[in-house]
């Protein structure tokens, strides 16, 4: 109550920006004291969450009002405040991207990329915990679903487009983390290409942009798109801001140590026409959470 932040509980208090509760403990005339029930209004009127001490035996052997609450009640209680939180998204429709396109030369062959989904999955995840209405355009992972999402698989750039761009309509916005392929092979060969002396050469042409044919029809929803960069990370992936006309930008940088394809961590930098900002590194689902406070942060949805 008085901002003394002289030990580790204390300093974390003071820079907590969560839901903060307070179980307090002590002695009877303690817990009664004026100076406790003064500062104990002071910190309700800031917005922390008082959990009650109970009534009973007391370390000193006396009977009275100070026990610590029960540790069951005190998680039952602070539970209560996380879904409170949680349930912000209610009532919207999210649509989600995530994994990586595959695009078949032949019955045998594709051309595909790293992309292992996590980032994606843990967003979706994440948005239905919040309560949304998660649509979650896949392509082909090993992730199971997570709960109480709708999961559309699709294997193409093409395919992917197609679902993504009908789940989009009546939607309250969209996080893309798709990494579809930029190029897909010009034939479709229905029997296996057989091999021959000598090199070969398959032509591609260019898949569907989704993000860039999404963005410029956006009315009131909220777009987010993902850049994945090996250089000039900020520069390239404002770019895509402008360009594909999105509210927000996670860029990453693949050559960081813990970040990118296939690992349970990921290092980002949040891009908005605000600025950047750059985060620490973190799980997956920790950026997936920030992902959605940012949002929530700079629109209501
Ligand atoms: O332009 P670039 O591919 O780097 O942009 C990345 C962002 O655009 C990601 O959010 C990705 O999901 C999306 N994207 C898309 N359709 C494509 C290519 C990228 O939606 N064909």
């Amino acid at each position: 109550a008085s901002g003394i932040a002289d030990n580790l509980l204390l300093t974390t208090y003071l820079s907590a920006r969560c839901p903060v509760a307070v179980a307090p403990a002590m002695d009877l005339d303690m817990y009664a004291h004026e100076a406790t029930q003064q500062n104990l209004r002071t910190l309700a009127r800031r917005g922390v969450h008082i959990v009650e001490p109970g009534e009973g035996e007391l370390a000193s052997g006396l009977q009275g009002k100070g026990r610590m609450a029960e540790p069951d009640a005190i998680a039952a209680f602070v539970g209560g405040l996380l879904r409170e939180k949680k349930k912000s998204l209610a009532g919207k429709r999210l649509i989600v991207t995530a994994g990586a396109t595959i695009e078949a030369i032949d019955p045998v062959r594709f051309i595909s990329n790293h992309s292992s989904g996590k980032m994606g999955y843990a967003i979706a995840g994440e948005l239905a915990d919040r309560g949304a209405c998660v649509t979650l355009v896949t392509g082909r992972t090993e992730l199971p679903t997570p709960a109480g999402v709708e999961r559309v698989d699709v294997l193409s750039a093409a395919e992917m487009y197609d679902a993504a761009v009908r789940a989009f309509e009546g939607s309250d916005g969209a996080v893309m983390c798709a990494a579809v392929a930029d190029y897909t092979p010009a034939d479709y060969h229905d029997d296996k290409v057989k091999k021959k002396d000598g090199d070969l050469s398959i032509p591609v042409e260019r898949t569907p942009d989704i993000l860039g044919t999404i963005g410029p029809q956006k009315t009131h929803q909220f777009l987010c798109g993902f850049s994945m960069e090996t250089k000039d990370l900020v520069e390239n992936s404002s770019a895509k801001l402008a360009k594909k006309n999105l509210d927000m930008v996670v860029a990453n940088n693949l050559k960081g140590a813990g970040a990118g394809f296939g690992v349970d961590t990921n290092v980002v930098t949040f891009i908005t026409p605000d600025g950047t900002r750059e985060l620490p590194l973190m799980s997956k689902a920790d950026v997936a959470d920030a992902i959605l406070d940012e949002i929530l942060k700079r629109r209501s949805l």
